[in-house]
């Protein structure tokens, strides 16, 4: 192919600002999908990323274009995820591209994930298209959105373009926008091979199928390949172009966009970032920028059912095939009993690992509050991390503790700054920077610990701002802070789950706020249960979970043995989520009250 005649190009968007409706109608009007087709949204493919309504893995599609002038183009639409959880997916889909487009919703304007992805692109040098998507919304303002834009991001207004991807209004005007304004790629044909991966998914028959694009030499289908990153040689079994299924081709070229199938066994063999070469002819050098996925939360997770473990252990096996981004190690808990320690790349990531591996796995699994990793300088010298609280070492033991610290951007209109500034500060986060947009909306910076905004930050900026804040964030490094591990006691028995690590000046309060919120979730039993917060040999806080009065059984007695069995079903319905920690049963909420503590 010419490379004269290929487009590489993403669409760039804030959640719900109609990526996934943009991206089909583009498939529709070039004639890759019939419009019945449309209807099943084909790049959202995993169910799940359609229920919760967000794009999790970047695919790419190619597409056959004929311009108005009179050429056909190449055109491959590379996906990327939406979501800050996966930023670093963005930046490489990005770095697979020449062009963005920019959808920005008409009603709307710009978002913090507008504008980071904005920078995203801007870095990778790509030629951006903006677009104003929903103007046949009631409520869209065209013309004020076309101005923030141009404002914002300085690009002048007249080159904003204006559609409905609902109603498939100007369609082919952003089609030939990629052409006419985005670069065609500039790959050497004669170099040696370097084919950026930037996703991977696992197939049961082919193997790793890794998405590449590639920027200097030619893959033949057969070659041997080297991933320069985790050394690991694999054949190129197939290769070719998804159109939008996967159609085989005999050769990948400078600028073409396609997919390899390895016949590796895991993803982790074949990350996102890496650099494919030949094994007969390596590269010199691989891309920059790749960086082996890295969890940043973590939570245990234990099978409810203990003779699980075994089956959870297979299904973590089988979804680390696929997420190279999941961590898990076994870990024991003296209250859980068997599960793992697994690390995520945030909340998200946690909550898709989790309902997968419920629905696709039948577990019934309970997880304990995310927590982050710790850096502890011990007072012998020695550095640990941390990423579980109750492995944290004995106070005497410890020199200091640093925690991941992020830089948040929050978008606001100027009415809730005030609000914003209040949750920050009680999140113990530091304020950077503040500019107006234009005189309603402001975009402010913080410093804030990753730990605080694990817990519920993002609810709270959503509840107190009505839903009109929005947030982006990343890693700004470590930094030291003062810090004490709060340790949960039940029936006088410390329940090594419920431990958390806490800034020591909100220790007090928050063991006194969570006692009280683990008394209403903890159920009355036999017998008089005291749970109790403790910093170190200190206890901070007491309350009482009152014993049951009577066994409720005892009303049923001589009564009828149905009424009997639906009180008996509704108590083992009950117990579900519960787990016996010493003589007392503790249901999952309790583990997850440290999230709502505020
Ligand atoms: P994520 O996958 O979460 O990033 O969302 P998205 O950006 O892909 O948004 P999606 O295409 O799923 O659209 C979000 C909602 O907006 C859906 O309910 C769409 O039907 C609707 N929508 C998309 N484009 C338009 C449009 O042009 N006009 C109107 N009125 N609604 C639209």
């Amino acid at each position: 192919q010419d490379q004269q005649r290929i487009r590489n190009f993403s669409i760039i968007a804030h959640i719900d600002h109609g990526k996934t409706t943009l991206s089909d109608r583009l498939l529709e009007v070039t004639g890759t999908i019939s419009s019945r087709e449309r209807r099943d949204q084909l790049l959202d493919g995993l169910d799940l990323e359609r229920e919760k309504g967000i794009t999790i893995k970047a695919k790419a599609v190619r597409m056959a274009y004929r311009a108005n002038d009179g050429e056909t183009y190449e055109l491959n639409l590379i996906d990327c995820p939406g979501h800050v959880d996966f930023t670093y997916e963005v930046s490489r889909a990005l770095a697979a591209c020449e062009g963005a487009i920019l959808v920005v919703d008409a009603a709307q304007g710009i978002e913090a994930q507008t504008l980071a992805n904005v920078y995203l692109a801007l870095e990778h040098d790509l030629t951006i298209v903006p677009v104003l998507n929903k103007i046949d919304l009631p409520g869209a303002e065209p013309k004020m959105v076309a101005q923030e834009i141009e404002d914002v991001l300085g690009m002048p207004k007249e080159e904003v373009l204006h559609t409905s991807a609902k109603a498939g209004i100007g369609i082919t005007e952003i089609l030939e926008a990629i052409v006419e304004r985005m670069p065609p790629p500039k790959g050497q044909r004669d170099q040696p091979l370097r084919a950026l991966i930037f996703d991977s998914h696992y197939d049961a028959y082919k193997g790793v199928i890794a998405y590449v694009r590639v920027l200097d030499g030619v893959l033949t289908s057969g070659a041997r390949i080297l991933l320069m990153g985790t050394q690991v040689e694999a054949d190129t079994l197939e290769l070719g172009a998804f159109r939008p299924g996967m159609t085989p081709l005999p050769e990948l070229g400078p600028g073409e966009v396609g997919y390899i199938a390895t016949g590796l066994k895991s993803v982790v063999d074949c990350q996102v970032g890496d650099t494919v070469t030949l094994a007969s002819r390596p590269a010199a050098m691989p891309m920059e920028g790749y960086r082996p996925a890295k969890p940043m939360v973590f939570a245990g997770l234990y099978p409810v059912e203990s003779n699980a473990y075994i089956d959870l252990r297979e299904a973590l096996e089988k979804l680390k095939l696929n997420d190279a981004a999941l961590a898990y190690q076994p870990e024991t808990s003296a209250a859980l009993g068997f599960g793992f320690r697994c690390g995520f790349l945030g909340l998200l990531h946690m909550e898709i690992v989790r309902e997968r591996l419920e629905r696709e796995y039948n577990l019934e699994l309970l997880i304990t509050a995310p927590s982050v990793e710790y850096q502890v300088l011990l007072t012998d010298g020695e550095v640990v991390t941390v990423d579980n609280p109750s492995d944290m070492p004995e106070v005497v033991r410890i020199a200091s503790i640093e925690e991941p610290v992020m830089q948040i951007s929050v978008f606001t209109p100027t009415r809730y700054i005030g609000t914003i500034m209040d949750l920050v500060t009680n999140k113990r986060g530091a304020f950077e920077t503040m500019d107006y947009l234009d005189p309603q909306r402001v975009l402010l910076k913080y410093k804030i610990p990753l730990a605080e905004v694990v817990i519920d930050f993002y609810d709270q900026l959503k509840s107190r701002t009505q839903g009109y804040a929005s947030l982006d964030y990343s890693l700004a490094g470590y930094q030291e802070a003062d810090l004490v591990k709060l340790d949960i006691l039940v029936n006088g028995t410390p329940v090594d789950a419920l431990s958390l690590i806490a800034h020591r000046d909100f220790a007090f309060a928050n063991g006194r706020t969570l006692v009280e919120k683990l008394r209403k979730l903890i159920p009355r039993q036999m017998f008089e249960v005291p749970i109790q917060a403790a910093i170190g040999n200190k206890i901070v806080a007491r309350e009482t979970v009152k014993a049951m009065r009577k066994d409720v059984l005892s009303k049923c007695y001589g009564g009828d043995i149905t009424r009997k069995r639906k009180l008996l079903e509704k108590q083992k319905e009950g117990k579900k989520r519960m787990k016996m920690v010493g003589s007392v049963e503790i249901p999952q909420e309790a583990f997850m009250a440290i999230l709502s503590l505020n």
